[in-house]
């Protein structure tokens, strides 16, 4: 309940921000290596239009999940950051940015942190969103929070591999869309 109060009133301050009336503009950044974060993002834009951005790495992992699960291990104990194969060069255009990503040793995937540290996200309004295996959001939104800075960051939705095999993921993604009413 309490969350639910958060959110619809962090949804007045977008609408506020936004002019009450001029339709914001919409950016889908997304990370995914396999599929499940570009179908909530599919699944956005289906519901609120707007552009996509796959963020995508100059030298990309392997398919394979455990050789890339691997490599990240290396890159995280010795503090090593992937390059991204582009930036969002317009992102003044856009009112409104959801960003996703697969959850990787329980916070954002190298990509995306590396994706919110090369942009400027003041004045803009955030909404991350991940999908994962067995676990959870993790500290996704607390770690990516001070390379938002400016930023009003709205609660975080995804589903997990449960939910994918229980098919219930898409309405639980659907149901926290319709609450968002830009
Ligand atoms: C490097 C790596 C680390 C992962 N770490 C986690 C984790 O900590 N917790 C979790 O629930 N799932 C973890 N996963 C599973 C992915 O989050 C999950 O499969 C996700 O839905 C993949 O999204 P994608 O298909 O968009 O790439 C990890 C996967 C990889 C490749």
């Amino acid at each position: 309940m309490r969350t639910k109060i958060i959110l619809i009133l962090l949804l007045g301050t977008v609408l506020a921000a936004c002019g009450g009336g001029a339709k914001p503009k919409v950016l889908i950044a997304y990370y995914s290596q396999s599929g499940n974060t570009l179908a909530v993002a599919e699944q956005i834009q289906a519901k609120f239009g707007g552009d996509l951005f796959e963020i995508e790495l100059a030298a990309p992992y392997p398919a394979d999940e455990r050789e890339t699960i691997e490599i990240v291990g290396r890159q995280r104990e010795d503090n090593i950051l992937p390059e991204l194969s582009g930036t969002v060069e317009n992102l003044n255009d856009y009112d409104i940015v959801f960003i996703g990503t697969p959850i990787w040793f329980g916070t954002a995937s190298l990509p995306v942190r590396v994706f919110v540290e090369a942009h400027d996200f003041a004045g803009k309004t955030v909404v991350p969103f991940y999908t994962c295996g067995g676990g959870d959001a993790g500290t996704y939104v607390a770690d990516i929070t001070p390379a938002l800075e400016g930023a009003t960051i709205l609660e975080a939705f995804g589903n997990n591999r449960a939910e994918r095999e229980a098919g219930t993921h898409t309405a639980k993604v659907a149901e926290y869309l319709e609450r968002l009413t830009f």
